[in-house]
């Protein structure tokens, strides 16, 4: 089933879900949307499965995988969380916050899915497809972004296809990601600090930002990541000949992340917009200045890292 044939593509309803659930239960593969961009789901127990998670992905293996769980009662069986970590969970769940907690000895993960650390990265989605695929298994699914690793993040089943038709099982599609952009990740230390390893659509006040360089637990915050396969420019005022450009508020574009200069709005269709850009005739792409204060922080974060050189 696997690998030959095309990836099947079923509505995110019940039935698709229904099917989902059994694709999963037998170690399969299955790209779920969520409120964030479309995960790659694979049962976090199953040792073959998380495999096939980094085999279709093309994923360095030491690049650990966030656990998605049902609730902060799953989550306690996996790792342990201390009055900060719950006080978090507690106020920003179901949603796009990732914590990252010691791990349980007795939590039963594929030992891939954490890459060897002692911690496990753990979020609640808010989107009614991944709630309800979470509610109907009995274990909870590791899940990466949908993509080829390295490329742009997918906020639509036709994302995830671009780059993991044939690869995977099943695509849930259940329409456009309505934040865009990936979980906030913050690391709970012992010492009560809350360390933010990667910026989101959450800022979790009194966290303080760790950049990629000091981000040693967070190997997949590598600066090239969400690249689209062409140079990129940033802060781009005017485009050059060959460019496609990215525009933002009152600078227009071939498209724009939003005529309104609006960061929710940016953060909903930056990976749509560097999707397009990538597939566009120009062999360069540039993009409009975002302003880095808010959401504009981890826009920017993504737009460095699509910049940086593969
Ligand atoms: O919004 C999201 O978080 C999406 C959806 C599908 O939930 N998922 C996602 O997963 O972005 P992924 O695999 O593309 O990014 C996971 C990040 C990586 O940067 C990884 O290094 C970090 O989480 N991570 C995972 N476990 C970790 C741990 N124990 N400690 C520190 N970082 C960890
Ligand atoms: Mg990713």
């Amino acid at each position: 089933m696997r690998g030959k044939n095309a990836t099947e593509r079923v509505p995110a309803d019940a039935g698709g879900i229904a099917r989902a659930a059994r694709i999963l239960h037998e170690g399969g593969l299955v790209a779920v949307p969520t409120e964030t961009v479309y995960g790659l789901a694979a049962r976090a127990d199953n040792p073959a499965a998380i495999a096939r998670i980094y085999e279709a992905k093309g994923r360095p293996s030491f690049n650990p995988l966030i656990v998605h769980v049902a609730g902060i009662a799953a989550a306690q069986r996996l790792a342990r969380l201390d009055e900060a970590a719950l006080a978090l969970a507690e106020r920003y769940w179901p949603g796009p916050l990732t914590l990252v907690c010691p791990l349980r000895s007795d939590a039963g993960l594929a030992p891939a899915v954490t890459a060897g650390l002692p911690t496990v990265a753990l979020r609640q989605p808010a989107h009614p497809a991944m709630a309800a695929l979470l509610g109907a298994v009995q274990f909870p699914l590791a899940a990466p972004s949908a993509n080829r690793s390295g490329f742009v993040s997918p906020t639509s089943a036709e994302h995830v296809l671009a780059t993991l038709d044939g690869r995977i099982d099943l695509v849930l599609d259940g329409g456009e990601c309505a934040n865009g952009l990936e979980s906030t990740i913050v690391a709970v230390r012992s010492d009560g600090r809350i360390e933010t390893l990667r910026p989101g659509p959450i800022e979790v006040p009194g966290a303080v930002a760790v950049g990629p360089a000091e981000g040693i637990e967070a190997p997949g915050q590598t600066l090239s990541h969400y690249a689209p396969g062409k140079p990129v420019r940033l802060d781009a005022v005017v485009r050059e000949a060959d460019e496609y450009l990215i525009g933002f508020g009152e600078i227009a574009g071939d498209c724009s992340l939003s005529e309104a200069g609006d960061l929710l709005q940016a953060a909903a269709r930056l990976y749509a917009c560097l999707h397009r850009a990538a597939l566009a005739p120009q062999p360069r792409i540039a993009v409009a200045p975002v302003p880095t204060k808010g959401l504009g922080l981890a826009i920017n974060d993504r737009l460095h890292r699509a910049a940086a050189p593969m």
